[in-house]
């Protein structure tokens, strides 16, 4: 069976590729390399032996994108990864995210609808959530005004999603709201790859690690959490990249309630900052250089998932650790900078 997966040589889209194949997918991946790298193709044949169809293709691109859809028109789903999504970078080029997370979104749908297994998988984020209320977040959490245009995004981009399956019984859709996807495949053949300054935790932690950053900063010490710093659900990429490929399965199977159907993603642990660094360092055998500053715009003081639907209504649950996550993370770091 014949599986799209946008996006598919990113961070996320690769390891999904991985479990896809293990499970006897065929896949073809389309990526415009954006914020990948060529070289993950590879990656993804030395773990599974198996080399994915690739098209180096825009989503931006309409007309590229009805074409791809007249040549694979015996797809049976579709999961969905690109995007951009850095946050600052969205509050500086709003328009340039509106354009590549819900342009591209679009021409998706319009295509999909015209296949005759209309099964779709949308990257959502628990971004939607903002601080919540109570904790740990279920997916009945309202929907808070979002902190970035890379947020409203996600938020947009499930209305659209929403939408479509009111007025379209034919497609059938599941949002996945990730938590904080983290590590690397335990092979150390791919993984994530920040270009510059890494924007997230873990890959800041292990370049501090290796030496290529002088120090990590925690930003704020002073949050109302018992050790002070932010607390976050980390969940093991592979994890997470099981999880679509339950999800696909659940479409295929026609066991989904609804044609449109949202579940949370996390291990329904929160840990803090100064617990993924003592994660680190545990795993590592180091110990991180790191100092408290100010917080950071933006940031909240804690999320984490309760994960009982994906747990009881998806059939799937978190198998890793954190420890497990930190150390693939570190595995991966040390491959790419002596490589
Ligand atoms: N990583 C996270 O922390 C996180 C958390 C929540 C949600 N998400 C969402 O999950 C998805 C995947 O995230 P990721 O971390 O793997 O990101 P990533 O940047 O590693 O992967 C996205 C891939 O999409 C490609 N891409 C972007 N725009 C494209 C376009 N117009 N045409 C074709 N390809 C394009 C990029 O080249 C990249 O390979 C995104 O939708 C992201 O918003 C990620």
């Amino acid at each position: 069976m014949k599986v799209l997966v946008t996006g598919g040589l990113g961070f996320i889209g690769s390891h999904t590729v991985v479990e896809l194949q293990n499970k006897g997918f065929e896949v073809v991946i389309i990526d415009n390399l954006s914020n990948s790298s060529i070289e993950v193709l590879d990656g993804i044949t030395a773990i599974t032996g198996v080399k994915p169809h690739f098209e180096k293709l825009d989503l931006k691109e309409k007309v590229d994108v009805v074409q791809f859809f007249e040549k694979y028109n015996d797809i049976v789903g579709v999961i969905h990864f690109a995007a951009s999504k850095a946050v600052g970078e969205s509050v500086k080029e709003p328009l340039m995210y509106y354009e590549n997370n819900i342009g591209t979104l679009v021409y998706m749908l319009q295509e999909v609808s015209k296949l005759d297994k209309q099964n779709f998988i949308f990257s959502s984020s628990c971004t939607v959530y903002g601080q919540a209320d109570e904790l740990p977040i279920t997916e009945n959490a309202p929907i808070k005004p979002a902190e970035s245009p890379y947020g409203n995004t996600k938020q947009i981009g499930e209305e659209i999603i929403r939408d479509t399956c009111k007025v379209n019984d034919n497609l059938s859709c599941i949002a996945l709201r990730y938590f904080n996807p983290i590590g690397a495949h335990p092979s150390a053949e791919i993984g994530e790859l920040p270009i510059g300054v890494p924007q997230n935790l873990v890959p800041y932690i292990t370049q501090t690690g290796i030496g290529m950053r002088e120090q990590l900063s925690v930003f704020g010490g002073d949050y109302e959490t018992p050790d002070g710093t932010c607390i976050r659900d980390y969940i093991h990429v592979v994890d997470l990249a099981k999880a679509h490929v339950i999800a696909l399965e659940r479409l295929l199977e026609e066991k989904n309630l609804s044609n449109y159907e949202v579940f949370n993603l996390g291990t329904g642990k929160g840990s803090s900052v100064l617990e993924a660094i003592e994660s680190f360092d545990r795993v590592s055998g180091k110990s991180l250089k790191y100092q408290i500053v100010g917080r950071r715009e933006g940031d909240i003081t804690a999320a984490y998932a309760d994960t009982t639907k994906a747990n009881d209504v998806l059939g799937w649950k978190t198998e890793l650790t954190l420890d497990d996550a930190m150390a693939s993370a570190w595995k991966w770091e040390q491959k790419i900078r002596n490589t």
